[in-house]
């Protein structure tokens, strides 16, 4: 996994499925919500991936869409530190997918291990369709089109990402070649001035003889910073540094985001697919309904019996939402039957509660004002399109289509 490092452009992305929940939100949007203070983020829905599995019924895709932003406001997004936007209203996504699908082989899409699981999850769809094999082909654009460091996903999407970097590999490597590459390079090297390129130079040699990743990391740092070179020299020395040719589209890296286990009511890991789940935004009377009627250990069935704090859902979720003590609290009770459920439930309700009140009561102001939160996204679409459109101004030219 990368160590990230700051001021590198991070981008990530989630399918319009409606209203989240603490799974959602666990899983992967407060992990974004630290993310926006620390890098140069993009945030957005892919209402076109929505399409891919759900074509038949799409009624819902606008307000969900408007739910999930709303909930991302609501978890503490924020529009001045990140960008938000929709895939759909940036159609750059749509023209690099076409152009990547030139020269992407059948059989890299047909191997992506979630095409054939959800092909046979989902039997009662038509998942034999021409955009549902492309779905990680349109992931790969959705990425390679703002030339991110860092992806942050789970564990269920590092098989996209690797394909991207493949995609990406296999790009640079047909468009990246031009005539002089070299005495190119070499020109640029001196726009860059005398000390720096100097560095350069050093930090080069020491990547090409002994592979050192860091110095790979510092040279690229040089690169992205120096307002004297204009992008196509930038790729060109980022090329010249990996001994490759132009990167036109840099390898993404996978931030593995640490998801905690969040069990459902029933215990089973929390998905909306089950009906197990708590909303973001869900009143305070029900959450405290549903955590009363959450599913324990089985095997201990009268307050009398002792527990196992270790195959109990209920404890699962103490090991997100409580303090060291609480949790020592409960599993000493539960082992002993000092305590009862609804007493371990207790702690772990109030936490929640307070979470989501204050989740729900910033994404009341937005559920009251659609048209501020239709302006963020207006705006969020404008910079994504600016930095769309560098790149493929970058990728027509390199492919030779350029027509000036
Ligand atoms: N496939 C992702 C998911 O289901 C959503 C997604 C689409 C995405 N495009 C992306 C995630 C680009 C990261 C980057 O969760
Ligand atoms: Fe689970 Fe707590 Fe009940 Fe033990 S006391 S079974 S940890 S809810």
């Amino acid at each position: 996994m990368a160590t990230p490092s700051n001021n590198a452009r991070v981008l990530s992305g989630m399918r319009p499925t409606g209203a989240l929940h603490l799974g959602n939100y666990h899983g992967a949007l407060k992990n974004w919500v630290d993310l926006q203070y620390q890098h140069e983020c993009f945030f957005f829905i892919a209402d076109w991936h929505a399409l891919t599995t759900g074509y038949e019924d799409t009624s819902q895709i606008e307000e969900h869409t408007w739910q999930m932003v709303i909930d991302w406001l609501g978890a503490g997004l924020n529009p001045s530190a990140a960008t938000l936007f929709i895939q759909s209203k940036v159609p750059e996504h749509a023209e690099l997918h076409l152009l990547l699908s030139m020269i992407t082989p059948l059989g890299w899409l047909e191997r992506v291990p979630t095409f054939k699981d959800q092909q046979e999850q989902l039997k009662e769809r038509d998942l034999a369709t021409y955009g549902f094999l492309g779905y990680p082909l349109l992931q790969s654009a959705d990425i390679l089109l703002y030339r991110p460091k860092y992806v942050p996903v789970g564990e269920d999407q590092v098989a996209h990402v690797e394909i991207t970097r493949e995609v990406a590999r296999r790009f640079n490597h047909l468009f990246g070649r031009e005539k002089g590459f070299e005495e190119k390079a070499e020109k640029a090297l001196k726009r860059l001035g005398g000390k720096t390129a100097e560095l350069y130079r050093e930090l080069r040699r020491a990547y090409q003889t002994t592979g050192d990743e860091s110095a790979l990391d510092k040279a690229a740092v040089l690169l992205a910073g120096n307002a004297h070179l204009t992008i196509a020299d930038q790729e060109r020395l980022q090329g010249y540094l990996e001994g490759t040719g132009r990167m036109i589209l840099p390898e993404p890296e996978v931030l593995l985001t640490a998801t905690p286990k969040v069990p459902g009511l029933d215990g089973r890991k929390m998905s909306k697919s089950y009906g197990n789940t708590i909303g973001l935004r869900e009143d305070t009377d029900s959450v405290a309904k549903k955590l009363k009627a959450m599913k324990t250990d089985p095997s201990r069935m009268r307050r009398t019996d002792v527990g196992n704090p270790d195959v109990c859902p209920v404890f699962d979720l103490h090991k997100i939402y409580s303090p060291e003590s609480t949790r020592q609290w409960a599993a000493e009770g539960c082992r002993s039957a000092g305590i009862g459920c609804i007493e371990c439930k207790k702690p772990l309700m109030d936490a929640v509660v307070v979470e989501i009140e204050t989740i729900r009561s910033r994404a009341r102001e937005y559920e009251e004002n659609r048209d501020a939160v239709r302006e963020i996204i207006m705006d969020g679409c404008e910079k994504a399109r600016d930095a769309a459109r560098d790149t493929m101004d970058e990728v027509r030219g390199a492919i030779g289509l350029e027509y000036r």
